[in-house]
Protein backbone atom coordinates (compact mmCIF):
# COMPACT_ATOMS: atom_id res chain seq x y z
CA UNK A 1 0.00 0.00 0.00
CA UNK A 2 1.41 3.60 -0.83
CA UNK A 3 1.52 6.25 1.97
CA UNK A 4 -1.47 7.56 -0.14
CA UNK A 5 -3.53 4.62 -0.03
CA UNK A 6 -2.90 4.70 4.06
CA UNK A 7 -3.56 8.33 4.03
CA UNK A 8 -1.35 9.35 7.16
CA UNK A 9 -1.45 12.89 7.29
CA UNK A 10 0.35 14.28 10.24
CA UNK A 11 -0.70 17.82 11.53
CA UNK A 12 1.96 20.14 12.82
CA UNK A 13 0.96 22.00 15.83
CA UNK A 14 2.57 25.50 17.31
CA UNK A 15 5.04 25.42 19.68
CA UNK A 16 6.46 27.77 22.19
CA UNK A 17 10.43 26.92 22.39
CA UNK A 18 12.96 28.46 24.74
CA UNK A 19 16.36 29.15 23.56
CA UNK A 20 19.65 30.47 24.54
CA UNK A 21 22.26 31.90 21.81
CA UNK A 22 25.74 30.68 22.27
CA UNK A 23 27.90 33.61 23.28
CA UNK A 24 30.17 32.05 25.62
CA UNK A 25 29.77 28.52 23.97
CA UNK A 26 32.97 26.62 24.04
CA UNK A 27 34.62 22.89 25.58
CA UNK A 28 36.60 24.41 28.62
CA UNK A 29 35.74 21.05 30.75
CA UNK A 30 34.63 17.38 29.79
CA UNK A 31 31.41 15.87 31.42
CA UNK A 32 30.54 13.72 28.48
CA UNK A 33 32.73 12.08 25.94
CA UNK A 34 31.76 13.91 22.75
CA UNK A 35 33.50 17.09 24.94
CA UNK A 36 37.44 17.33 23.96
CA UNK A 37 38.56 20.83 25.49
CA UNK A 38 41.92 19.65 23.07
CA UNK A 39 39.63 20.03 19.94
CA UNK A 40 39.01 23.96 18.60
CA UNK A 41 35.32 25.36 18.40
CA UNK A 42 34.96 28.07 16.28
CA UNK A 43 32.36 30.24 17.76
CA UNK A 44 31.04 32.37 14.87
CA UNK A 45 30.05 29.26 13.16
CA UNK A 46 28.31 27.54 16.42
CA UNK A 47 26.44 31.29 16.20
CA UNK A 48 25.42 31.03 12.58
CA UNK A 49 24.23 26.94 12.98
CA UNK A 50 22.32 28.19 15.97
CA UNK A 51 20.90 30.72 14.32
CA UNK A 52 19.87 28.65 11.37
CA UNK A 53 17.89 26.49 13.77
CA UNK A 54 15.78 29.30 15.73
CA UNK A 55 15.47 30.88 12.16
CA UNK A 56 13.71 27.36 11.14
CA UNK A 57 11.52 27.48 14.06
CA UNK A 58 10.17 30.48 13.44
CA UNK A 59 9.57 29.58 9.98
CA UNK A 60 7.54 26.99 10.42
CA UNK A 61 5.42 29.23 12.57
CA UNK A 62 6.82 28.30 16.09
CA UNK A 63 7.14 30.81 18.73
CA UNK A 64 11.16 31.26 20.23
CA UNK A 65 11.68 32.68 23.21
CA UNK A 66 15.29 33.97 24.50
CA UNK A 67 17.51 33.23 27.80
CA UNK A 68 20.26 35.90 27.96
CA UNK A 69 23.36 33.98 27.74
CA UNK A 70 25.77 34.20 31.02
CA UNK A 71 29.47 34.45 30.70
CA UNK A 72 31.01 31.31 32.24
CA UNK A 73 28.58 28.98 31.78
CA UNK A 74 29.79 27.41 28.35
CA UNK A 75 27.11 24.87 27.95
CA UNK A 76 23.85 27.08 28.56
CA UNK A 77 23.31 26.87 25.15
CA UNK A 78 21.96 23.48 25.77
CA UNK A 79 18.81 25.01 26.96
CA UNK A 80 16.94 21.48 27.16
CA UNK A 81 18.65 20.95 30.75
CA UNK A 82 17.23 23.81 32.31
CA UNK A 83 13.63 22.99 33.29
CA UNK A 84 10.87 20.78 32.19
CA UNK A 85 7.62 22.44 31.94
CA UNK A 86 4.08 20.26 31.75
CA UNK A 87 0.55 21.74 31.75
CA UNK A 88 2.05 25.17 32.54
CA UNK A 89 3.42 23.80 35.52
CA UNK A 90 8.11 24.13 35.91
CA UNK A 91 10.21 21.53 37.21
CA UNK A 92 13.70 23.39 37.45
CA UNK A 93 16.73 21.77 37.17
CA UNK A 94 19.34 20.92 39.29
CA UNK A 95 22.51 19.95 37.49
CA UNK A 96 24.96 16.98 38.45
CA UNK A 97 27.85 19.14 37.65
CA UNK A 98 29.41 22.16 39.34
CA UNK A 99 30.03 23.05 36.00
CA UNK A 100 26.35 23.64 35.01
CA UNK A 101 24.78 24.30 38.41
CA UNK A 102 24.40 28.01 37.70
CA UNK A 103 22.13 27.53 34.53
CA UNK A 104 19.54 26.48 36.84
CA UNK A 105 19.39 29.59 38.59
CA UNK A 106 19.06 31.61 35.04
CA UNK A 107 16.32 29.52 33.97
CA UNK A 108 14.35 29.67 37.25
CA UNK A 109 14.31 33.74 37.13
CA UNK A 110 13.53 33.47 33.25
CA UNK A 111 10.36 31.65 34.45
CA UNK A 112 9.35 34.06 37.55
CA UNK A 113 10.05 37.27 35.03
CA UNK A 114 8.00 35.79 32.40
CA UNK A 115 4.62 35.30 34.46
CA UNK A 116 5.02 31.56 35.46
CA UNK A 117 3.69 30.66 38.93
CA UNK A 118 3.89 26.95 39.42
CA UNK A 119 7.31 25.99 39.75
CA UNK A 120 9.37 23.48 41.74
CA UNK A 121 12.41 24.40 43.01
CA UNK A 122 13.97 20.65 42.61
CA UNK A 123 15.41 18.59 45.83
CA UNK A 124 16.80 16.01 43.62
CA UNK A 125 19.43 16.02 40.81
CA UNK A 126 17.35 16.02 37.10
CA UNK A 127 18.56 17.83 34.34
CA UNK A 128 15.51 19.17 32.95
CA UNK A 129 14.15 17.64 29.47
CA UNK A 130 17.65 15.95 28.82
CA UNK A 131 16.14 13.56 30.61
CA UNK A 132 12.51 14.02 30.83
CA UNK A 133 10.58 13.26 27.27
CA UNK A 134 7.00 13.67 27.53
CA UNK A 135 4.44 11.65 25.65
CA UNK A 136 0.47 12.19 25.79
CA UNK A 137 0.32 9.28 28.46
CA UNK A 138 3.73 9.33 30.01
CA UNK A 139 6.99 11.00 31.04
CA UNK A 140 9.66 9.33 29.89
CA UNK A 141 12.78 9.39 32.80
CA UNK A 142 16.27 8.54 31.76
CA UNK A 143 18.89 7.69 34.65
CA UNK A 144 22.64 6.37 34.85
CA UNK A 145 24.67 9.21 34.17
CA UNK A 146 22.87 12.53 35.51
CA UNK A 147 19.21 12.59 36.71
CA UNK A 148 19.25 10.90 39.67
CA UNK A 149 16.23 7.99 39.92
CA UNK A 150 14.99 10.26 42.72
CA UNK A 151 13.92 12.98 40.30
CA UNK A 152 11.36 10.72 38.95
CA UNK A 153 8.93 10.66 42.40
CA UNK A 154 9.55 14.28 42.42
CA UNK A 155 8.41 14.72 38.92
CA UNK A 156 5.51 12.69 38.93
CA UNK A 157 4.28 13.72 42.24
CA UNK A 158 4.46 17.29 40.76
CA UNK A 159 3.09 16.93 37.29
CA UNK A 160 0.29 14.45 38.23
CA UNK A 161 1.35 12.39 35.42
CA UNK A 162 2.53 8.53 35.40
CA UNK A 163 6.58 9.31 35.19
CA UNK A 164 8.53 5.60 33.34
CA UNK A 165 12.28 5.04 34.79
CA UNK A 166 14.49 3.97 31.76
CA UNK A 167 17.91 3.53 32.39
CA UNK A 168 20.79 4.53 30.66
CA UNK A 169 24.20 2.48 29.96
CA UNK A 170 26.07 3.91 27.07
CA UNK A 171 28.03 6.92 28.33
CA UNK A 172 27.86 8.24 24.74
CA UNK A 173 24.29 8.87 25.54
CA UNK A 174 23.98 9.93 28.67
CA UNK A 175 20.96 11.83 28.37
CA UNK A 176 17.93 10.49 27.35
CA UNK A 177 17.19 13.31 24.90
CA UNK A 178 20.66 11.50 23.10
CA UNK A 179 18.77 7.97 22.49
CA UNK A 180 15.17 8.60 22.37
CA UNK A 181 13.09 10.88 21.16
CA UNK A 182 9.24 11.62 20.88
CA UNK A 183 7.79 12.14 17.26
CA UNK A 184 3.81 12.68 18.32
CA UNK A 185 1.68 11.67 20.23
CA UNK A 186 2.75 8.33 22.02
CA UNK A 187 4.96 7.58 19.19
CA UNK A 188 8.58 7.67 19.92
CA UNK A 189 12.17 6.73 18.00
CA UNK A 190 14.88 5.51 19.79
CA UNK A 191 18.13 3.81 19.99
CA UNK A 192 17.85 0.38 21.96
CA UNK A 193 21.65 0.01 22.68
CA UNK A 194 21.30 2.95 24.58
CA UNK A 195 19.10 1.27 27.56
CA UNK A 196 19.70 -1.68 29.65
CA UNK A 197 18.11 -5.05 28.55
CA UNK A 198 14.71 -4.58 31.48
CA UNK A 199 14.31 -0.66 29.70
CA UNK A 200 14.53 -1.96 26.25
CA UNK A 201 11.95 -4.54 27.19
CA UNK A 202 9.64 -1.79 28.62
CA UNK A 203 10.17 0.39 25.20
CA UNK A 204 9.13 -2.48 23.44
CA UNK A 205 5.90 -2.89 25.39
CA UNK A 206 5.07 0.98 25.84
CA UNK A 207 6.22 1.51 22.17
CA UNK A 208 5.65 -1.72 19.90
CA UNK A 209 5.63 0.63 16.85
CA UNK A 210 8.86 2.65 17.53
CA UNK A 211 11.05 3.53 14.99
CA UNK A 212 14.18 1.95 16.16
CA UNK A 213 17.72 3.81 14.71
CA UNK A 214 20.50 1.96 14.10
CA UNK A 215 24.21 2.56 16.08
CA UNK A 216 25.26 4.72 13.12
CA UNK A 217 22.12 6.99 12.98
CA UNK A 218 22.33 7.58 17.25
CA UNK A 219 26.09 7.98 17.02
CA UNK A 220 25.16 11.21 14.87
CA UNK A 221 23.17 12.21 17.26
CA UNK A 222 20.15 11.48 14.96
CA UNK A 223 17.39 10.84 17.97
CA UNK A 224 18.25 14.56 19.31
CA UNK A 225 15.90 15.58 17.33
CA UNK A 226 12.65 17.85 17.87
CA UNK A 227 9.15 17.02 16.37
CA UNK A 228 5.94 19.25 16.25
CA UNK A 229 4.21 16.64 15.13
CA UNK A 230 4.68 16.75 11.26
CA UNK A 231 8.52 18.37 10.73
CA UNK A 232 10.83 16.88 12.70
CA UNK A 233 14.15 18.38 12.81
CA UNK A 234 17.22 16.17 13.27
CA UNK A 235 20.91 16.70 12.77
CA UNK A 236 21.71 16.06 8.73
CA UNK A 237 24.23 13.32 9.36
CA UNK A 238 21.69 10.90 10.33
CA UNK A 239 20.63 9.96 7.19
CA UNK A 240 19.18 6.64 7.62
CA UNK A 241 16.77 8.09 9.43
CA UNK A 242 15.32 10.12 7.00
CA UNK A 243 13.44 7.84 4.70
CA UNK A 244 11.66 6.00 7.85
CA UNK A 245 10.87 9.05 8.48
CA UNK A 246 9.21 10.01 5.47
CA UNK A 247 7.80 6.37 5.71
CA UNK A 248 5.23 7.06 8.80
CA UNK A 249 3.99 10.84 7.03
CA UNK A 250 6.98 12.83 8.77
CA UNK A 251 8.87 15.64 7.15
CA UNK A 252 12.57 15.26 8.26
CA UNK A 253 14.73 18.44 8.44
CA UNK A 254 18.54 17.92 8.72
CA UNK A 255 20.13 20.63 10.35
CA UNK A 256 23.81 21.31 10.48
CA UNK A 257 24.96 22.03 14.68
CA UNK A 258 28.41 20.50 14.03
CA UNK A 259 30.18 23.14 16.84
CA UNK A 260 27.68 22.21 19.10
CA UNK A 261 27.90 18.83 18.62
CA UNK A 262 31.58 19.44 19.80
CA UNK A 263 30.03 20.21 23.29
CA UNK A 264 28.20 16.90 23.17
CA UNK A 265 24.44 18.39 21.84
CA UNK A 266 22.53 19.06 19.31
CA UNK A 267 18.74 19.89 18.10
CA UNK A 268 16.80 19.01 21.20
CA UNK A 269 19.70 20.04 23.30
CA UNK A 270 19.67 23.58 22.14
CA UNK A 271 15.27 23.49 22.75
CA UNK A 272 13.36 23.49 25.63
CA UNK A 273 9.36 23.01 24.63
CA UNK A 274 7.32 25.28 26.71
CA UNK A 275 4.36 23.04 27.00
CA UNK A 276 1.16 25.20 27.95
CA UNK A 277 -1.35 24.82 30.65
CA UNK A 278 -4.41 22.81 28.87
CA UNK A 279 -7.13 25.25 27.73
CA UNK A 280 -9.53 26.68 30.14
CA UNK A 281 -7.35 26.25 33.25
CA UNK A 282 -4.98 28.76 32.65
CA UNK A 283 -4.71 30.64 35.80
N1 LIG B 1 27.90 19.61 27.44
C1 LIG B 1 26.56 19.40 27.90
C2 LIG B 1 26.56 18.40 29.04
O1 LIG B 1 27.27 17.45 28.95
C3 LIG B 1 25.69 18.96 26.78
C4 LIG B 1 24.24 18.89 27.15
C5 LIG B 1 23.40 18.42 26.04
N2 LIG B 1 22.06 18.56 26.31
C6 LIG B 1 21.12 17.61 26.17
N3 LIG B 1 19.89 17.93 26.35
N4 LIG B 1 21.45 16.38 25.96
O2 LIG B 1 25.85 18.55 30.01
Amino acid sequence: MSREETSLRRDATPRRYLMCPPAHFGVSYSINPWMDPAKPVDPQLALTQWEDLCDRYLSLGHTVELLDPRPGLPDMVFAANGATVVDGRVLGASFAYPERAAEAVAHLEWFRENGYTEILEPTHVNEGEGDFAVTDSWILAGKGFRSSPLSHSEAQEFFGRPVIGLDLVDPRYYHLDTALSVLDGDEVMYYPGAFSPGSRAVLRRLFPDALLATEEDAAALGLNAVSDGRHVLLPQQALGLFGPLRDRGFEPIGMDLGELLKGGGSVKCCTQELRPAPAGTAD
